[in-house]
């Protein structure tokens, strides 16, 4: 006998009742990426500093993690802080760090209860030890939830993965463990950050910015990309859930070619 499906607590409903739109089940993506951008711009456009937008901007995830798990999508990864993000102000950086920290403590029960596991996406290097603790923590207490997997992607660069994928690899070589000739695409995945991490399908960015930003660059490939207007904070899980019935609507080709359909009418 197979044992017991673990048990998890729905998460709670939008606000305004809204449920996600049936969509046939291999439409949904698997993994969605998201870039939680506008949160400056938020926070200016009410004449607030912008950490304001930042605070602002943990009700949003929180409900897009919410929508995530109603519709049915089993990966989300969410850029929290990039290894470019050190150039902001050392106040803002000091804010986001002790930010990150206390968003994990606040929100971690609440994702475990959901059946969310969460997996830190980034460098040591620099980062606060603080931070690195929590992001630890979290993982440790939610290591054995199956409902979905949250990628908390925390000084985290595409290419810095990339890099670092790279001087592992080469010092594997270097000892005699791994041989260059046995290096494939599918092998070098296994040097990123989280070997599991499926490719990313849907790639979010909100805010009106049109970039990816140096996000997930290997396992975006071939995301779908949708850009929506809403700064983050104005995000929901109804933003979330517009942008996949839109991804729904796209053709995957991932290179290959698709003859368009003859028109009988036509002739030849
Ligand atoms: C970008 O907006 C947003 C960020 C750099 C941080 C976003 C992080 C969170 C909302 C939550 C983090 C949670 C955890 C657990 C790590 P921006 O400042 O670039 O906005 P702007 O483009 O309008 O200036």
């Amino acid at each position: 006998m197979s044992p017991a499906a673990p048990v998890y607590d729905e998460p709670y409903d939008h606000p305004s009742g809204a449920r996600p739109p049936q969509l046939p089940r291999p439409t949904i993506p698997r993994h969605v990426a998201v870039v939680m951008d506008g949160n400056g711009r938020w926070a200016n456009q009410r004449g607030l500093p912008r950490t304001a937008g930042h605070e602002a901007g943990e009700a949003a995830l929180l409900d897009v993690v919410a929508g995530a798990l109603q519709i049915g999508v089993t990966h989300l990864s969410a850029y929290a802080f990039s290894t470019e993000n050190w150039k902001r102000s050392p106040e803002e950086v000091r804010f986001l760090m002790g930010f990150s920290r206390s968003v994990l403590r606040r929100q971690r029960d609440t994702l475990n209860a959901w059946g969310v596991r969460i997996v830190w996406i980034g460098r040591e290097q620099r980062l606060w030890s603080s931070v690195i603790k929590e992001l630890k923590e979290a993982e440790e207490l939610t290591r054995s939830n199956t409902r979905m997997t949250l990628y908390m992607c925390v000084n985290h660069g595409g290419r810095a993965e990339i890099v670092d994928g790279v001087r592992e690899i080469v010092a594997a070589a270097r000892a005699g463990r791994v041989s260059p000739r046995s290096i494939t695409e599918s092998s070098f995945r296994g040097w990123l950050n989280d070997p599991d991490m499926p490719d990313v399908d849907l790639f979010l960015r909100t805010s009106g910015e049109q970039r990816t930003s140096n996000f997930l660059l290997w396992e975006a490939a071939y995301a779908e990309l949708v850009f929506v207007p809403e700064l983050w904070p104005d995000v929901d899980r109804v933003v979330l859930w517009r942008a996949i019935t839109e991804y729904a609507r796209r053709d995957r080709r991932y290179g290959g070619a698709v003859d368009a359909p003859q028109d009988p009418a036509a002739g030849s």
